[in-house]
């Protein structure tokens, strides 16, 4: 059969990645072709809800007009000079990145797991060069049921065995302790040795677990009191997702991205990405201030795409939706509101006995174990009913919408899941 004679249906591509890729992803047998805001639609023309939102980088929506008019435009004038050069984007992007977070400078790399490799190199060398550690044995605190990405060091303080099981031999240097527990801190802060505290605010893939409301502010201040950087991966959490800009911003009152650099638990160290391009291109950043980040000299770091032309045009466009869409707000109130109606379904279901989260960022915690099959039954069930989510660890669903999402489609939505959840047979 010729190419053309051939159907092309969502089963013959979904075979062809079977046949040709290799099977390092589980996809829900969905196969789309299109996305337009909160919607994408599948090879047959069926539209559904993006409820994952590529993992939190499609904040602004799919195909946002004013993100792809930046990247089209840029695309087609400069697109790659690599950092052997100069060229007239990269100045006013830094320029602009940094004032809207509040850091004096920005390390450009293209995806999270290099945004986070990035700031490990930084506050190992700040601590060698700053803080009088002896060569190799500076000590990077994480969390158990971390999640920070993919590369070799990264999987070796994993605690995931899939992640991390015949990976190795793996990185040292990190010391793994309890999620959202101030005390183990506190107890492995008194080593000298230990320069560091890396943590997402709330995990996303671990099943969205948030901390408790002082566990950032309290991290901080042990980082503090013990000569340590404080380092916050918002590679899935920043950017409005969870109502405020950053996650690291917590209950803070303010609007918009203005007080909000005075009154927040301003980290050390920022890793962005996902969102930070609105899902359209890859672009990551680690943000510090000038004391730290002037350990990293010429020749001592970089990446051939870091802070090219296209994601420098793509990233300011992203921030600037993200504000000119009140879209911290909209995630903020939508949020609650999501909740509020999934609280209301549980009382009226034995199959979900928990909703949380925080802005648009939550996850439903299903009423089986984590081995079982019902979190990933469930979701080919939302799919049939137009609404794509996937499981993470098992029994958890996250479910985070594009943050343009509106109060009507939000209820469309919630009606979805309820409908689903109430006709659902294990
Ligand atoms: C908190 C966090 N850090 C880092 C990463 C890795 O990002 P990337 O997949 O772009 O390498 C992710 C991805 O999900 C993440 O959630």
């Amino acid at each position: 059969m010729s190419e053309i004679e051939v159907l092309k249906n969502s089963q013959y591509y979904i075979d062809l990645e079977n046949q040709h890729g290799a099977h390092n992803y589980h996809p829900l047998p969905v196969v789309l072709e299109k996305g337009e805001g909160v919607y994408v639609w599948d090879v047959e023309g069926k539209k559904y809800y993006d409820f994952l939102s590529a993992y939190s980088a499609v904040n602004q929506g799919h195909s946002h007009p004013k993100i792809l008019a930046a990247l089209i435009a840029q695309a087609q004038t400069l697109a790659l000079t690599s950092r052997a050069f100069y060229n007239n984007v990269l100045g006013p992007y830094e320029k602009y990145v940094t004032e809207y977070f509040g850091f004096d400078k920005v390390l450009p790399m293209n995806t999270g797991a290099e945004a986070v490799e990035t700031a490990i190199k930084l506050c190992r060398k700040w601590a060698y060069e700053k803080n009088g550690i002896e060569e190799n044995e500076a000590t990077i605190v994480v969390c158990k049921g971390n999640f920070h990405g993919r590369t070799t060091t990264i999987i070796s303080f994993s605690d995931d065995d899939n992640a991390r099981d015949n990976f190795g031999p793996y990185t040292g240097g990190f010391v793994s302790i309890p999620y959202n527990d101030i005390k183990a801190l506190e107890e492995v802060a008194k080593d000298k040795n230990v320069i560091g505290f890396l943590v997402e605010p709330i995990q996303g893939e671990a099943g969205v677990y948030t901390p408790d409301e002082d566990f950032i502010a309290k991290a901080q201040e042990i980082c503090h009191a013990n000569n340590m950087l404080f380092i916050a991966d918002e590679v899935q959490t920043g950017i409005a997702r969870t109502g405020s800009l950053l996650a690291v911003c917590g209950n803070c009152s303010c609007e918009n991205q203005c007080e909000r650099q005075l009154t927040y638990t301003k980290p050390d160290i920022l890793i962005l990405g996902k969102a930070l391009s609105g899902g359209a291109y890859p672009v990551s950043a680690v943000l510090a201030d000038e004391h730290i980040m002037e350990v990293i000299k010429p020749g001592q770091h970089g990446s051939t795409f870091g802070g090219n032309p296209i994601a420098a045009k793509v990233a300011v466009a992203a921030l600037d939706v993200v504000a000119e869409e009140n879209l911290i707000q909209n995630a903020r109130r939508l949020g609650n509101l999501f909740r509020q109606e999934m609280n209301r379904i549980i009382e009226k279901t034995d199959l979900v006995v928990k909703v949380r989260g925080k802005g648009l960022l939550n996850a439903i915690i299903i009423n089986d174990t984590p081995e079982s099959e019902t979190a990933w039954n469930l979701c080919v069930k939302l799919k049939e009913n137009g609404l794509l989510a996937k499981p993470t660890h098992g029994n958890i669903i996250r479910l985070a919408p594009p943050l343009v999402i509106t109060e009507e489609q939000i209820l469309e939505c919630v009606a979805i899941i309820e409908k689903t959840i109430m006709e659902f047979k294990k």
